[in-house]
């Protein structure tokens, strides 16, 4: 517990201006189990040998074992719903590549059979699952082990750890692993999205440690000078502007953090595809845009387009204004994400040969989300755009989301801190050459 309360402490120095203090008037304010800093690191999206846009990817420490603990870096990713790591055992390169699970270095760790019962000791096979993750996928075989948030020993019982299935990856595609600086996904979807309850982190912490709160929080910074992080058993009431707004998840048994629309408001336009009360949302911390409905994706993109007056040389297009795109979910609450979240930063510039003239464009970065998928033909996902406006809350016991427009810490509080979190791959400052295209 002490390494823990250290941290706790050394991220509330680091983050909080004195006004808004932990102790106040002699009372101690409850607050989240553990609150982990998130790395980050930018992928570049090539397109005709240029780099068109960033994808991004959030991840954080945990802990495996008991005796001695073997950490990795892992995507806290509301839409999956296992634990894999890459095991030693694995000869992929994008195994070898990371931080990988020495099976022979833990005590506690149990093999187990697809079903949850330890393997008989004169197996002579192992079963093993596949996990498809977007364009990519993962072998892997099960045991049983110890995950904890913060690192430290066991004497004590913790909140922060518990005991779960883990899956050991024994393949990993090199698409989309091996660009990747984290080693393996934590899944935070909700427990019918898991082969088993038991896989499910969140879950097993809720259960087996008695939360008080059986809520985790997101926060998604916009400087990286200052750490993105999530809160495990609460949320994180500095990061919050605004109380938050609660609207209950739609078809829980699908295992999405999945929200029913009322309707989605595009610059002022209701998309017709909503109308009849059927499209739906799914917050989805491990998507880095705002994804939509492949059918109506160009017409969002027409109306989402601005013309930018004067041409310039450069631009970056999230500090150019552009219309609101509105989320309207139940329970009268509204997301709604301005230019500056849903910009690409990167504008266009259209070259008209027979006039001789160019026009600059800001454009909207959408991820068309393709029918036929699990998620059905309605489905927006409310990826990175929409989770750095607002501070999400996911409430495990009620099934529920908690949205609060969030609060954005002063950068210049953190300059003489040392980091808690590192950033890759970070783009050259400065606003980005626009593309061009000739029509
Ligand atoms: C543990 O396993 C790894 C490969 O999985 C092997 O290289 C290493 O020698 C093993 N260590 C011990 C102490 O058995
Ligand atoms: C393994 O041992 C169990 C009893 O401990 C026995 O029932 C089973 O048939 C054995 N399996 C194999 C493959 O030898
Ligand atoms: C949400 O947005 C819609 C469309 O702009 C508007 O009609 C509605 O009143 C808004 N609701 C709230 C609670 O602000
Ligand atoms: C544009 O016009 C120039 C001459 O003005 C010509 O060399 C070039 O091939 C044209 N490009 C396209 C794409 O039409
Ligand atoms: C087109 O415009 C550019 C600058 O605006 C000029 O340099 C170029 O000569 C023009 N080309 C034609 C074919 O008029």
């Amino acid at each position: 517990m002490a390494i823990f309360a250290f941290m706790f402490f050394k991220l509330f120095i680091a983050s909080v201006p004195l006004a808004q203090g932990l102790v106040r008037e002699g009372t101690v304010q409850a607050g989240p189990v553990a609150t982990i800093p998130l790395d980050k690191q930018y992928v570049p999206v090539i397109r005709n040998e240029k780099i068109v846009s960033y994808k991004t990817a959030y991840f954080g420490k945990i802990h495996i074992g008991v005796a001695r603990q073997q950490t990795f870096t892992v995507v806290f990713d509301t839409g999956s719903a296992h634990l894999f790591v890459p095991s030693a055992t694995c000869p992929s390169p994008a195994c070898t590549r990371h931080r990988q699970f020495y099976r022979n270095m833990s005590d506690s760790a149990i093999d187990l059979d697809h079903d949850g019962n330890p393997v008989k000791k004169n197996a002579t096979r192992r079963d093993q699952v596949n996990i498809a993750f977007g364009t990519g996928e993962v072998t892997g075989e099960f045991v049983r082990e110890t995950v904890c948030l913060t690192p430290g020993a066991m004497e004590t019982p913790r909140k922060d750890c518990t005991e779960l299935r883990v899956i050991l990856a024994s393949e990993m595609t090199k698409e989309p692993f091996m660009t990747f600086e984290f080693d393996g996904v934590l899944g935070l979807g909700l427990a019918s999205l898991a082969v088993d309850p038991e896989f499910s982190f969140f879950g097993q912490m809720s259960k087996m440690n008695g939360l008080t709160e059986q809520t985790f929080g997101y926060f998604l910074s916009r400087s990286d000078k200052v750490p993105s992080e999530i809160s495990f058993g609460g949320h994180d009431k500095r990061r919050l502007a605004s109380d938050l707004q609660w609207v209950p998840v739609h078809k829980p048994e699908l295992g999405y953090w999945q929200l029913k629309l009322v309707g989605v408001i595009v610059a002022g336009e209701r998309l017709p595809l909503c109308e009849e009360g059927d499209c739906v949302a799914i917050a989805d911390t491990g998507t880095s845009l705002l994804g939509a409905p492949r059918a109506v994706t160009q017409r969002m993109h027409w109306l989402l387009a601005r013309k930018v007056p004067e041409n310039p040389a450069e631009i970056d297009c999230r500090t150019f204004p552009g219309p609101e795109l509105i989320f309207e979910l139940e329970a009268g609450v509204n997301v709604t994400i301005g230019a500056e979240d849903y910009s690409r930063a990167t504008g266009m510039r259209v070259l008209n040969n027979k006039t001789n003239t160019s026009q600059l464009i800001c454009r909207a970065s959408l991820l068309p989300v393709d029918d036929g998928e699990v998620l059905g033909p309605k489905a927006f996902i409310l990826g990175e755009p929409a989770l750095r406006k607002y501070y999400t809350a996911y409430d495990w016991k009620r099934q529920r989301i908690g949205f609060g427009l969030s609060i954005q810490p002063n950068p210049e509080e953190y300059e003489d801190i040392e980091p808690q979190h590192s950033i890759y791959g970070a783009p050259p400052s400065g606003p980005p050459v626009p593309t061009e295209v000739m029509v």
